[in-house]
């Protein structure tokens, strides 16, 4: 099954009732199936979904649209080309009368037995599980100075011995002169005005940089463990990160990893409802959907 299931009407019902929600600040409402630290993750049809869609912030133009859906048409060709099997993943556009266009992310929804999350949840640290090292293996297949993988557990599902690999609505490339090939003025746009110049020249560069090295990757691997209730499995993945790195990393560097990148996530969350926040109070909309309450 494919994203072409999905017929355009469909989408464009998706994204009326998105709009409806948004302009009622009734976000709540909608029919969430997930949420990462970026977008928010809708299951659609909502009385029975078949289809993770994955709402992105507007484009400006068709053109600025069509470029970020090549970058990540690129980018799961090179994950793939690594040997990572990626869920099958089209980006789709519904366009608005300002000219703007909303991109979705759309992919089937793999059963959510089969999320990594819920196999450990259910396997005892003990027996260990070949998920752990598949991970830590794809993870040193794939990083490198011009390929970024967010290994975070959250991204990948195991069925049947075969791991795959959901979140690819962020590309993280690089070209030969190390310039990033991700367009983030549509991420920068929920943020306050006047924190978009540093968090485009500085915040955005440093979060990418982390995710294509191997070091940094397993760092946020390993951490976000401790976020996921996982911490009796921490032992296994530095195992198995570690047959993978000259220095080994250490539970005591993960945990102090994980306070300030929770640190760094927390604020960047903060930030964008204090924006919303503002734009609703001068009465604009806020065209964002945003996580509720994470507990780190
Ligand atoms: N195809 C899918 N099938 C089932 N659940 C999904 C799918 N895609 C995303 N999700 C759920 O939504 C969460 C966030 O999706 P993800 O693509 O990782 O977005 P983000 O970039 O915000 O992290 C996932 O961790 C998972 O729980
Ligand atoms: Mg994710």
């Amino acid at each position: 099954m494919s994203a072409a299931g999905l017929g355009d009407g469909e989408l464009e019902a998706l994204e009326a009732l998105v709009g409806e929600a948004l302009a009622a600040g009734r976000d709540g409402e909608l029919p969430v199936l997930g949420y990462g630290e970026i977008s928010l993750v809708l299951g659609w049809p909502a009385e029975a979904p078949r289809f993770a869609c994955k709402r992105m912030p507007a484009f400006d133009s068709r053109a600025a649209f069509e470029s970020y859906r090549r970058a990540i048409d690129d980018y799961v060709e090179r994950l793939e080309a690594v040997g990572i099997a990626v869920a099958p993943t089209e980006m789709r556009g519904v366009d608005h009368d300002d000219l703007s266009v909303v991109g979705y992310v759309i992919q089937p929804i793999l059963p959510a037995a089969t999320l990594a999350p819920a196999v450990l949840h259910r396997t005892d640290p003990a027996e260990g599980h070949p998920l752990v090292a598949a991970i830590a293996d794809a993870a040193a297949a794939a990083v490198s100075p011009r390929l970024g993988l967010d290994a975070q557990l959250a991204n990948w599902a195991w069925d049947d011995g075969r791991l795959t690999y959901i979140d690819v609505s962020t590309p993280l490339e690089w070209d030969d002169r190390g310039a990033s090939r991700l367009d983030v003025e549509p991420l920068a746009k929920a943020y306050p005005a006047i924190l978009r110049p540093p968090l485009r020249r500085f915040i955005a560069p440093r979060i990418l940089d982390g995710y294509r090295k191997l070091r940094s990757v397993y760092e946020d691997l390993a951490g976000n463990l401790i976020k996921e209730r996982l911490t009796p499995w921490l032992p296994a993945f530095l195992a198995a990160t570690n047959r993978h790195l000259a220095r080994p990393l250490t539970e005591r560097e993960v945990h102090g990893y994980y306070r300030s990148d929770a640190r760094l996530w927390a604020l960047l969350l903060r930030l964008r409802r204090l924006d919303r926040a503002w734009r609703l109070r001068t009465g604009r909309p806020y065209p964002f959907l945003l996580p509720g309450p994470i507990e780190r």
